[in-house]
């Protein structure tokens, strides 16, 4: 558990303008990893969801991925998802986890094709890879059944980079389901399907 917060203090340590990748289409976006606000509350939730499954979308080096694995039970068994587009990228947070020895399958690719190969089923969902995937990545894994009621859902940027998530949100709405935007830093949004 030491291990895993140091790690945490480690990546926290990592500039906070984060780093631009590019998609290999010609569209670049911006690797930042999230707030310390955001983090504590991304652990809690993981907590106090006692989620066994857990997907994330957009790994980077891990930050969030490790705040969600230390709420997660050591006593209880659990399946922990992440999806990173960047090989190499995805290769180090790979190293990163397996060092820590914390059962986290980093799973290279675009996360709408990693999604279609998926079977597995997940209670908590985190998204944090381009903000106008949000939407359609929330409906590929509707379609896929992948989520369903009960599953609750995590969003980074819902408030610095609303415009770009804007239908995503009102999906929400639209659907009446549960959920409220945390005003953290970057703007957090907590649903539950
Ligand atoms: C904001 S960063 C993630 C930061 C990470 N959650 C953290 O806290 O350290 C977004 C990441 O999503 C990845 N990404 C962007 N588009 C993606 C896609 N279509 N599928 C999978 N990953 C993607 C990027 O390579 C980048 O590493």
């Amino acid at each position: 558990m030491q291990l895993l917060e140091d790690e945490i203090s480690i990546l926290e340590g990592y500039s906070k303008q984060g780093e631009s990748y590019s998609d290999g289409q010609n569209r670049f976006g911006w690797r930042n990893p999230i707030r310390h606000d955001t983090g504590n509350i991304l652990r809690i939730l993981a907590m106090a969801s006692k989620a066994g499954r857990i997907l994330e979308i957009g790994t980077g080096h891990g930050l969030s991925t490790l705040y969600l694995a230390s709420g997660l039970s050591p006593e209880k068994e659990w399946t922990f998802d992440t999806i990173e587009l960047d090989a190499a990228v995805a290769g180090t947070t790979q190293e990163r986890m397996d060092k820590l020895q914390l059962p986290v399958n980093v799973l290279q690719g675009d996360a709408l094709d990693v999604i279609d190969q998926l079977s597995n089923t997940y209670q908590l969902v985190f998204l944090d890879a381009q903000k106008s995937h949000y939407h359609p990545q929330l409906l590929a894994l509707l379609q896929k059944n992948l989520i369903g009621s009960g599953t609750i859902l995590l969003a980074d940027n819902v408030i610095d980079r609303q415009s770009e998530c804007q239908s995503f949100l009102d999906w929400f709405v639209v659907h009446r389901k549960h959920h409220y935007i945390l005003p953290t830093e970057c703007g957090l949004l907590v649903a539950i399907l």
